[in-house]
């Protein structure tokens, strides 16, 4: 099952977030506070297997003029029934009022995203890190 939060409530925890984040590998550093801050500032979605979270997809957005989306993630056990491509489908559903999406992936990754109708460009990415205080 594909559900969205756009915003608060917010139907399922941080906590579920990090547990798949960690079966994904993916930034250990990021905490249950992390997510929950991030999630209460735009929306997400997820996908669901037996009451377990399995995929996630969330946007940071202006509400006007951009968004980008983030943190697009599947379960290793739940990979290749085409859930991302579900995911950003209908995280774009909930900004279809955005003029612009944009989202950052590696060259391996570019055929999922163009199944949800993006389009390469030309620009590269930058970014300037901070540690926490
Ligand atoms: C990338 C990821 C989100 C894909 O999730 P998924 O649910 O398996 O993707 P889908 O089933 O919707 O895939 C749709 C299509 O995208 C392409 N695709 C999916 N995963 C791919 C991969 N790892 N490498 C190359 N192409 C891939 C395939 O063309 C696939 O179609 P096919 O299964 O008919 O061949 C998942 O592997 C994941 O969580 N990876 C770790 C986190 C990550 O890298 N996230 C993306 C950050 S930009």
């Amino acid at each position: 099952m594909i559900a969205r939060s756009a915003r608060t409530p917010w139907n399922y925890s941080s906590s579920d977030v990090v547990k798949l984040n960690a079966s994904v590998g993916w930034f250990p550093e990021r905490t249950e506070d992390d997510y929950a801050e991030a999630l209460a500032r735009g929306p997400a979605v997820g996908a669901w297997r037996s009451e377990q979270l399995v995929g996630f997809a969330r946007a940071i957005t202006d509400g006007a003029i951009h968004a980008y989306v983030d943190d697009v993630m599947v379960h290793p056990e739940h990979r290749r029934e085409g859930l991302a491509v579900q995911l950003v489908d209908a995280l774009c559903d909930a900004i279809a009022s955005v003029r612009t999406v944009t989202l950052f992936c590696g060259e391996d990754l570019v055929p999922l995203y163009e199944r949800a109708s993006f389009t390469r460009t030309q620009q590269v990415i930058l970014h300037r890190q901070h540690p926490r205080q």
